[in-house]
């Protein structure tokens, strides 16, 4: 190993081609960051997204990886926020300018500058942040949150870095809680996360799936009722009765199937990011009933300590299936195949057992 190279992680080096072992170089912590072990690594549909370029933005090579739960190996000077053995969680968000509106406001996920990601976001004109596939990471203490979860329950606290405060953040936003019914669309890694804080939110949830295989998954995690989105006589008898919709679908589709479930004033929140525009809306279905659709990026640092401590308190975690980071191709084969459930969550101590790594 040589001082260029002091970390194993699994990096894809082109567009659509499999992960493959890789050595990066991670500095140690400089003053104000923490440096982490990383135990447990989520696999987000993002991930899968970047590494096919969906977005005609990625970087390689590509260290995917923002689900992280990691144990604080060494600190930087000045760090009071760790001690040397906590165990912390890293997210999407590493950086942000820190002087920009939202930046003042703590909304560090909307930075008129743009957040500097945990993976893909560019360092300097040759190199960019690599993530969560890999032994150990650096990052500002100020980005890193604390995990109150028991140690059992932490590869299931992973997810809840990315999924969990994507799904969070828009259900607090827009009030859900005692009183309103409301649309979870896709039962995937975030849409399970969306049901299961919706319903320890006070609200009634409807999940949306095209897997009827998924309900009886749903019923546990709290949904009240389930319904098969692609039957169309099922869908009718929600038409104008949910206060909230929030869509987590990762393939494009169109948009007026669940618009038309809302109530007056009623709002459709879009987290699902897929690489093709969705069809609708129909005007119509906007203007009677006053109805809205919006978008909703993860959540602030802030937000998601808040949504971790929430989750500790009330023992949530996400479904998982702890795999090995020499079977991350086909994990991601099944979630193009939309087999997941409902979260693949990474043992890193696989990489560090890694011969071919
Ligand atoms: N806004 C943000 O900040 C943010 C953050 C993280 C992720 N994302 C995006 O959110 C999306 C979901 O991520 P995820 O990790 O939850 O993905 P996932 O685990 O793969 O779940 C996606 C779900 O969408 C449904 N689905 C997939 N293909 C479909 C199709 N062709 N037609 C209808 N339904 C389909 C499936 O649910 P059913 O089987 O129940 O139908 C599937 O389980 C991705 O696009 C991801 O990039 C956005
Ligand atoms: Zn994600
Ligand atoms: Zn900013």
């Amino acid at each position: 190993m040589t001082n260029m190279s002091n970390t194993k992680a699994y990096a894809a080096l082109a567009a659509k081609t499999p992960l493959v072992p890789y050595r990066i170089l991670r500095r140690p912590p400089g003053p104000g960051e923490v440096q982490l072990e990383i135990l447990y690594c989520g696999i987000c549909h993002s991930d899968l997204h970047s590494v096919h370029d969906d977005w005609e933005a990625t970087r390689f090579p590509s260290v995917p990886g923002h689900e992280i739960i990691g144990r604080v190996s060494a600190l930087g000077e000045g760090v009071t926020k760790f001690a040397v053995g906590d165990v912390a969680g890293i997210g999407c968000i590493i950086g942000c300018c820190g002087e920009c509106i939202s930046c003042k406001e703590e909304l560090e996920q909307y930075c008129e500058q743009g957040f500097l990601g945990t993976f893909n976001s560019p360092i300097n004109d040759t190199e960019h942040t690599l993530g969560g596939y890999s032994e150990r990471i650096v990052v500002p203490a100020r980005y890193a949150l604390h995990v109150r979860h028991p140690t059992g329950q932490l590869a299931g606290a992973a997810p809840l870095l990315c999924a969990g405060i994507t799904v969070y953040s828009p259900l607090r936003m827009w009030g859900v809680g005692p009183g309103k019914k409301i649309g979870v669309v896709g039962m995937g890694g975030l849409g399970h996360m969306a049901v299961k804080f919706a319903s320890a939110l006070g609200a009634e949830v409807v999940l949306f799936t095209s897997s009827t295989e998924k309900m009886a998954d749903a019923k546990r995690f709290g949904a009240t009722e389930c319904c098969l989105s692609t039957d169309k006589e099922s869908m009718t008898r929600y038409a104008n009765q949910l206060d909230f919709v929030l869509n987590t679908v990762s393939a494009s589709h169109n948009l007026d199937t669940y618009l038309r479930l809302l109530k007056r004033d009623g709002t459709q929140v879009l987290v699902g990011a897929p690489a093709e525009p969705h069809t609708g809306p129909r005007v119509f279905n906007l203007l009677f009933r006053r109805r809205r659709i919006a978008g909703s990026l993860i959540g602030s640092i802030r937000e998601t300590q808040e949504m971790l401590d929430f989750s500790a308190t009330h023992g949530i975690t996400a479904e998982i299936e702890l795999i090995k980071i020499a079977d991350i191709n086909d994990a991601f084969a099944r979630m193009e195949r939309n087999e997941v459930h409902y979260r693949f969550v990474i043992d890193m101590e696989s990489l560090r057992q890694d011969q071919t790594a």
